[in-house]
């Protein structure tokens, strides 16, 4: 399927459906997941790695990945952190609040390409927000992959997302976890590694034409884990990115996503490394 039939299939394009806030959990200072559902009753439809817009009116509207698996219908979760107007009017949203949801936009995982595969699932902060979507399919499809890593680092033992969920695929004997944060200050009770998430991947033992490594972080995280990854002989085509741009409509129309001729939007956000590493300010 190319990126236009992915944003053809979504009956959401301009105008927004309306969606019951179910519940809202804390996950740290800054970042809150809430469970959504459709109010007309309908899935929502997507893929993992895709994207909504969500608007909220007189605060505008802003794209969020869908952090729970399509396997698991009825509602679908948002990992949101604050970091302006709209996702600060969020975070003061409670169950029963309705938000505007268009979508689900963009190009998700290949899945197709992925089955069978060995996986590296790289994330930090925030990202393992759209990665939970992909973690969660892996719970559900177990059979469709072979052995699954997950890869996470944040900031501190207090700024990791979904605690209770990495320990429970700490504890899976479907998932080899390696979780990493960067600091620790005296009062945190955290007893896994300390340092930057690069320091993961030397240890790692893997097969490269037999591996994908599926990479969701900031932007700084990117080149680094990459060059990690190509030290143990992980060529370009078997590494995904999903990037992050300024978008608009989300839909290919207002040009604000571009990287050279591909649009974040409708082309992405999830790339192989081998379609974007040649363009200027991909990565
Ligand atoms: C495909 C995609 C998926 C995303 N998924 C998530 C998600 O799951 N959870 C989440 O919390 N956030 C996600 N984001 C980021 C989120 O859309 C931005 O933080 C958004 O600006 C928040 O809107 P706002 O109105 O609260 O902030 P605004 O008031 O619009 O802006 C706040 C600040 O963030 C800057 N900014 C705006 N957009 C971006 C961007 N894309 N990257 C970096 N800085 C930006 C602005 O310039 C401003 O400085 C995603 C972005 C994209 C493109
Ligand atoms: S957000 Fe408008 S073209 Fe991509």
């Amino acid at each position: 399927m190319n990126s236009a039939e992915y944003i053809h299939k979504s009956k959401f394009l301009y105008q927004p459906v309306d969606c019951e806030i179910i519940d809202v959990i804390y996950l740290t200072p800054s970042e809150k997941l809430f469970h959504v559902r459709r109010m007309d009753g309908a899935p929502l439809g997507h893929l993992p790695g895709q994207f909504v817009q969500v608007s909220l009116l007189g605060w505008g509207e802003a794209p969020i990945s869908v952090a729970s698996s399509p396997i698991r219908e009825g509602a679908f979760d948002l990992g949101v952190r604050r970091a302006g107007s709209l996702t600060g009017a969020m975070h003061q949203m409670k169950a029963g609040d309705i938000l505007g949801i268009r979508g689900p936009f963009g190009r998700p995982f290949d899945l197709s390409r992925l089955f069978g595969q060995d996986l590296l699932l790289i994330s930090g902060g925030c990202g393992l927000a759209p990665m939970r979507s992909l973690i969660q399919y892996c719970e559900d499809c177990p059979s469709e992959f072979g052995q699954i890593s997950i890869l996470y680092g944040a900031k501190s033992p207090a700024d990791r997302l979904f605690k209770d969920e990495l320990a429970a695929w700490e504890a899976s004997a479907r998932f080899a976890c390696s979780l990493t944060v960067d600091n620790i200050s005296g009062g945190d009770c955290y007893s896994g590694s300390v340092g930057l998430i690069t320091a993961l991947i030397p240890p790692l033992t893997f097969v490269p034409d037999k591996t994908v490594a599926v990479i969701v972080g900031p932007p700084a995280m990117y080149r680094a884990v990459i060059a990690e990854l190509k030290k143990k002989g992980l060529p370009s085509d078997r590494i995904v990115v999903s990037l992050e741009r300024q978008m608009r409509c989300g839909v290919g129309k207002c040009g604000h996503c571009t990287i050279e001729h591909l649009y974040c939007c409708q082309d992405g956000p999830v790339f192989w490394l081998d379609e974007i590493e040649n363009l200027r300010r991909a990565l």
